[in-house]
């Protein structure tokens, strides 16, 4: 196999999403423990300082202990080499989380086995849906007690509309758990055989068909339990089906427990093999293929002030197709212009280096002296395809911006389109109001205080944020639609994004059916695909 698509085929991609708290930290360590790139899971102290190592570009993060932007690393196992997109797990996500679910070709949720599917879990899975992409269940804290297991995948099935298909069993659960049984292998994979949080421990399978060594191994009561379990496993779930897996319409289901380091190794190596190295990917001309072709990119994210001192932004591209070297010539579509990528960075575990060759699959961050946008393609020169846009997520919450001193005019404008241009808020102005008043729009409320902080560290500014009672945000599909005559309810808001497009702000989801009953041909969308 030729050198580049060796390398290409070894390539996975994927991010993982939870909601807070259910142990996504926790699990990304002990995937990098494998890789090698810490010897002790227990050597990363806390979360706060793990994140810290990896993404303390903005003093915000410090102070709060979070990380407000995604981060990628990337480490080698067993013959794969491995991105994990970090999708920010905190309560106030933004519009990155959404965005960097669209750089990845799977996702990972983890979910608490005590809880089972959370709010932040259903929002993320949403996306991954839209998209797609296959979706891989890990259901952690299984050494604390969890739910009935059957009432758990049930409740996956249906309030996520998605089959499941469990590859290992978890036998017990807090006090009484004692292992996984493997559904491919018919093996008991013990808990206590492990050496809890290193990588050193031994695993000890057994088979369940042999009945005296798994007799000793659980116990009668267990074992029985067990054996009964599996049979009603056998009759009730869907079969394994790589296909329904690849499309997004089957998720793998697995047990373990990521602070005791259980069942993290035998996920990790189902993980890899059911998951696909980069794959097509649609663009306005042809597919694109990620061997056949040449270098080509999008960009995902834009990440502003990394370095104070330089007021610089990075911005991060998903490479689809081909290889990377430094110092190449690559063609920027949106700009209509050759450039030459600069500074082009990746993440290992713990910093930043240099890179000199990535591949299809590998994201690399590059100097943007402000020209990328969200969504722009990057190729080789010569060609001129763009990859679909990112779609503009619906922001849930609203606040009017006023300036308080009106004399930074200027500066006030240039930073909030500027930060708006990276994707961390979205702006609308209200028709016939122009610049004066702004509407600003996030995902995560956390983004008004990025706003508020980084308009008067970076541009001198200081605001005033009312917020305001939306919750819903409609694009009105035809562009040219004459607002004026758009009868609505009084609680209702006419705006206008960037872009110029027409969209309007419902308080409730009863004024959008309500306008929409007024407005014979009145097409509303709930994302707008650039
Ligand atoms: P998150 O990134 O999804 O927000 O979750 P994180 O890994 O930070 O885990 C949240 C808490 O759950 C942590 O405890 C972590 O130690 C614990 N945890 C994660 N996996 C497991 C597991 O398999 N079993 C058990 N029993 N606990 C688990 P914390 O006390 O909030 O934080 P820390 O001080 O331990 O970092």
């Amino acid at each position: 196999m030729p050198e580049l698509e060796k390398e290409i085929r070894k390539r996975r991609t994927f991010a993982i999403i939870s909601h807070p708290d259910a142990g996504k930290t926790t699990l990304t360590e002990k995937f990098l423990l494998y890789g090698g790139q810490i010897n002790l899971a227990g050597s990363v102290k806390g979360k706060a300082t793990a994140r810290h190592a990896v993404s303390d570009w903005m003093d915000i993060e410090k102070e709060r202990g979070i990380s407000v932007t995604s981060s990628v690393l990337q480490f080698e196992y067993a013959d794969c080499c491995i991105n994990i997109l970090d999708t920010p797990g905190h309560q106030d996500f933004s519009e990155d989380t959404y965005r960097t679910l669209m750089a990845a070709d799977s996702a990972v949720m983890v979910i608490d086995g005590a809880k089972g599917v959370e709010p932040q879990t259903r929002k993320l899975f949403k996306v991954c849906g839209r998209r797609g992409i296959p979706i891989f269940t890990f259901i952690n804290k299984m050494d604390r007690d969890a739910r009935d297991t059957f009432e758990l995948v049930d409740e996956i099935e249906k309030e996520l509309g998605i089959a499941t298909c469990p590859i290992n069993w978890p036998i017990g659960s807090g006090h009484e758990f004692q292992g996984v049984y493997d559904r491919n292998t018919g093996e008991i994979v013990s808990f206590t055989g492990t050496l809890k949080g290193t990588k050193e421990g031994q695993e000890i399978r057994i088979s369940l068909s042999d009945e005296e060594a798994s007799l000793k191994a659980l116990g009668e009561d267990a074992r029985e339990t067990l054996v009964s379990e599996i049979e009603l496993l056998d009759g009730a779930s869907e079969p394994f089906d790589q296909d329904a897996v690849d499309h997004g319409k089957l998720s793998p289901v697995f047990f373990g427990s990521a602070l005791t380091n259980f069942g993290v190794e035998i996920f990790l190596n189902y993980f890899l093999q059911m998951t696909s190295s980069p794959l097509p990917r649609e663009s306005d001309e042809r597919i694109i293929d990620p061997i056949k072709d040449g270098f080509s990119a999008f960009v995902f994210k834009i990440q502003a002030n990394m370095n104070k001192a330089h007021r610089d932004r990075i911005a991060f591209m998903r490479i689809c197709s081909g290889r990377f070297s430094a110092g190449m010539d690559v063609f920027h579509v949106q700009g209509n212009k050759n450039v030459r990528l600069m500074q082009p960075q990746q993440m290992m575990a713990d910093d930043r280096h240099v890179v000199d060759e990535a591949y299809a699959g590998d994201i690399i961050g590059v100097f943007d002296p402000g020209i990328y946008a969200i969504g722009d393609t990057i190729c080789m020169p010569g060609q001129k395809f763009r990859f679909a846009g990112i779609p503009s997520f619906a922001p849930e919450h609203f606040a009017r911006v006023r300036q308080v001193d009106t004399m930074k005019r200027k500066q006030f404008v240039k930073g909030i389109t500027q930060i708006a241009q990276e994707g961390a808020i979205q702006i609308f102005q209200e028709d016939n109001y122009g610049m004066e008043e702004i509407i600003v729009g996030v995902v995560g409320v956390l983004q008004f205080e990025v706003l508020q902080y980084r308009l008067k560290n970076e541009y001198s500014v200081e605001i005033l944020l009312e917020q305001l009672p939306y919750e819903h945000i409609r694009w009105i599909r035809d562009r040219d639609t004459d607002m004026d005559k758009i009868r609505g309810t009084s609680d209702m808001k006419k705006v206008r994004d960037l872009k110029g497009r027409p969209l309007l702000l419902f308080v409730n989801a009863w004024s959008i059916g309500m306008t929409l009953d007024r407005n014979e041909g009145l097409e509303l969308d709930e994302f707008s695909d650039n």
